[in-house]
């Protein structure tokens, strides 16, 4: 089968590698065509994989191209994990909104909303040419926001694109190893939007394990949710947040402690990962070890940066997982297998909601546990969220479909409303600043929203 990843010179294209060389499984991935605009990248990419790919009898072939179609043409599935602007746009998401003294952050808040504005078209055209070249395939979409670009997306490619986060699945894994459960005989009740969601049971063998750990001091506070959301507001909430929802909880703390840290997240990460391409192509033979150097420098945990440490370093509470195996190259790998094998498995993904969250629109995309077989993607039925929930999911998912509308319709004004309902931003006064920050800042977002 062939695979086509877009972005795939990006940092995280050798996890999904690995993934494919440890899948012995049949049918398996032979092809991989990675797609970039840079060159420079995709030189170096391939020489990461050659590395990778070591030992190994039957490694998939890899074929690196500049061409959009051609990497899409007659693929079984595509990945899309691509960053629209680069790191420099991610920086330029963060500062502008910190600068107006609100969340700046890579998908959460208004800083989601520039990256998702400059990002739908490209999506969207890409989508347009997987229609047409790769009609069959499965698009796995990683491109933020996931639950964004995934329903713009799936306009025009319909159930045939599902979004993928690492984040409920890895909270589910910490939870089970946490308790020693095993995870296969686990059911998440969980549910939500992308980077905005609750785990709301755990259910081991028909017993729901929850409340018992939300009683549990020690366990709870084992837990990187309990330490960064505190004990007692996860027991008022009654149920585990995404480690996302840290930044509407505790909106304030967030920004204060990244504005206090002297460096985002994308700061850092443009300083080590430019320094690393840049040093790539002169350095030759063991770059597959300075990428694993440079990936080890940030750590597995996201909250980082709200934690006013933007490296990731000085992180106790969680547990590092395999990014290859558990992380989202695991996910993507088990969506792919399910799916050509038709072996059955249940994975929390961004899917077409068609009724699963009573209260939100059918065509709304919602990330909840969803079957995927050889006949597709199939959500599970789940209870209704309480009134925060579905409050705070709605006010944020009529926020999304506002940017889809504004980003394809290039209208500054219908931008300016997306930005001034995020319940994140406080006056529509800011909202305006926004949009008039980043359009100033960031190139890509300013040849989307022509005026208009
Ligand atoms: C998690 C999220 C992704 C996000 C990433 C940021 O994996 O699920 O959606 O892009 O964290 O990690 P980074 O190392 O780029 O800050
Ligand atoms: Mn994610």
């Amino acid at each position: 089968m062939k695979l086509s990843i877009l972005g795939g010179g990006g940092f995280r294209t050798p996890y999904v590698y690995q993934a494919l060389l440890r899948d012995q499984g049949s049918p398996r991935i032979d092809e991989v065509t990675l797609h970039d605009l840079d060159e420079q990248r995709l030189h170096t990419m391939v020489a990461i994989l050659t590395e990778l790919a070591a030992g190994y009898p039957d490694p998939p072939l890899v074929k690196p191209t500049t061409s959009l179609p051609a990497a899409v043409e007659g693929s079984d599935f595509v990945f899309a994990a691509l960053r629209v602007g680069g790191l420099e746009g991610r920086r330029c998401d963060e500062h502008v909104a910190l600068d107006l003294n609100v969340l700046g952050q890579e998908t959460t808040g208004p800083g989601g909303l520039a990256y998702a504005i400059r990002t739908v078209p490209v999506m969207v055209e890409a989508a347009r040419v997987i229609r047409e070249l790769a009609p069959d395939a499965y698009v796995l979409n990683f491109t933020n926001p996931a639950g964004i670009i995934t329903e713009a997306m799936q306009a025009v490619l319909g159930d045939r694109v599902l979004g993928i986060c690492d984040t409920p699945s890895g909270l589910g894994r910490r939870v089970a190893e946490l308790l020693g459960l095993d995870q296969s005989r686990v059911r998440l009740d969980y549910l939500g939007l992308n980077h905005l969601g609750w785990m709301r049971g755990i259910h081991h063998d028909g017993r729901d394990v929850l409340p018992g750990l939300l009683a549990d001091d020690a366990a709870l506070g084992a837990l990187e949710e309990g330490e960064i959301f505190g004990l007692d507001w996860i027991r008022a909430l009654g149920s585990i947040p995404n480690e996302y929802l840290y930044y509407y909880y505790f909106n304030r703390d967030a920004v204060r402690r990244i504005v206090e840290s002297g460096q985002t997240r994308g700061d850092f990460l443009a300083r080590t990962q430019d320094e690393f391409y840049r040093a790539a192509h002169r350095q030759g033979a063991g770059v597959a070890d300075r990428w694993r150097d440079t990936v080890a420098r940030r750590s597995a945990s996201y909250m980082a940066e709200a934690r006013g440490d933007a490296a990731g370093t000085g992180h106790v509470g969680r547990p590092e997982a395999d990014p290859a195996d558990q992380g989202y190259a695991g996910v993507a790998l088990g969506v792919m297998t399910a799916i050509s094998r038709n072996e059955r498995q249940t994975m929390i993904l961004n899917v077409r909601n068609n009724g699963t969250i009573a209260g939100l629109p059918d065509d709304a995309v919602v990330e909840v546990p969803t079957m995927v077989d050889a006949n597709g993607v199939h959500p599970l039925a789940i209870g209704r969220p309480d009134l925060h929930q579905l409050g705070l999911m709605a006010q944020v998912k009529n926020v999304e479909r506002a940017t889809i509308a504004a980003a394809l319709s290039g209208s500054r004004s219908a931008a300016v409303t997306a930005f001034a309902l995020h319940p994140l931003v406080d006056s529509v006064t800011v909202a305006r600043s926004l949009v008039a920050g980043y359009v100033a800042r960031i190139p890509q977002v300013a040849a989307v929203l022509t005026g208009r």
